[in-house]
């Protein structure tokens, strides 16, 4: 049976099957602001690592349905920093809020908080690991932008290695049919082993150097993510790889393709392609408040609840 979604945790995609894909996005597509639905319900908002649109983006997601906010966004100032436990601190939180919404830089943390937890954790990035939400908003963008995601050619650039909404976005699409999946990135940022071995036998993947992006439905980009490679030696050589121009997207790309960035970008995205067509990385951040209304209501209310 699949689990309900009331208490649910949201950890990694993997645990995701393409009808519960489904539900979220076709909540969202449905959810409006509502002062009412969440209230009385607490929502902590745990990020240990840098955030702006994940954490605004949930935060303004519970704004917009009546809950409340409690929690931090600089580690500085938390317990942890006199030596406190990541379980410790989890366990004192369960009991201030209805939700917990972590980010983290240690991989399987989110996994550890939810084992600890009673109330549901929804992961909001653990180090290299996964981003669900993210993946979410992804694809809810490709969905509303392109009508489909079934039968896509989607290229995917730029650190393959270390950027956890690749990896999420990676597993995503096997729930798909006919995805295929351009994987662009230099030789040492590849994606993970572990990741193509998922995509085996459902995703038709092909790995390149060259930013070649002719035939692509959407591209999906990148930035090297500096902050994760254990050598900033190996970060200084592949800085700059690619830059997607004015120019590439108008001589490769055709006018209904769709270019997407999870956000930050450094210099990956020329500015002047924000004006094209083809650039949906905005809205794509937009679509975040919906996809994480969506998610509090269905992990805090349940499918149906307060409908
Ligand atoms: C991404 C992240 O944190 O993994 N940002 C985001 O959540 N929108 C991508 C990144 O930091 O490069």
């Amino acid at each position: 049976m699949a689990p309900s979604w009331q208490g649910r945790d949201v950890i990694s995609i993997r645990e995701f099957s393409r009808r519960d894909i489904e539900t979220v996005l076709q909540e969202a597509q449905r959810i409006h602001p509502n002062p009412d639905l969440l209230r009385g319900k607490v929502m902590a908002s745990l990020f240990f690592e840098p955030s702006t649109r994940t954490q605004l983006s949930f935060a303004s997601a519970c704004e917009r349905l009546g809950g409340r906010i409690i929690g931090f966004s600089d580690v500085e100032s938390t317990s942890q920093k006199k030596g406190e436990t990541l379980a410790d601190t989890i366990r004192m939180v369960e009991r201030y809020a209805d939700v917990i919404v972590m980010r983290h830089p240690l991989e399987g943390s989110a996994r550890l908080a939810a084992d600890v937890a009673g109330v549901p954790v929804i992961n909001a990035g653990d180090g290299a690991n996964q981003h669900p939400t993210q993946t979410l908003l992804d694809l809810f963008t490709i969905q509303r932008c392109l009508g489909r995601i079934d039968g896509l050619r989607i290229g995917m650039v730029g650190d393959l290695r270390f950027g956890r909404t690749v990896h999420s976005l990676a597993t995503a699409l096997t729930r798909f049919e006919d995805v295929s999946l351009r994987l662009i990135s230099p030789p040492n940022l590849r994606m993970p082993e572990s990741v193509l071995r998922e995509l085996e036998g459902t995703v038709n993947y092909h790995e390149q150097e060259k930013l070649e992006l002719e035939g692509l439905d959407v591209v999906y980009v990148t930035r090297i993510q500096r902050e994760r490679f254990p050598d900033i030696e190996e970060y200084e050589k592949v800085k700059g790889a690619y830059v997607l121009t004015p120019q590439i997207v108008q001589e490769q790309l055709r006018e209904d393709a769709i270019v997407l960035h999870p956000l930050p970008r450094v210099d990956e995205i020329h500015p002047d392609v924000d004006a094209l067509p083809q650039a949906k990385y905005f809205e794509q951040a937009g679509n975040g408040v919906p996809v994480r209304m969506a998610l509090l209501k269905l992990v805090l209310l349940g499918e149906g609840g307060g409908a």
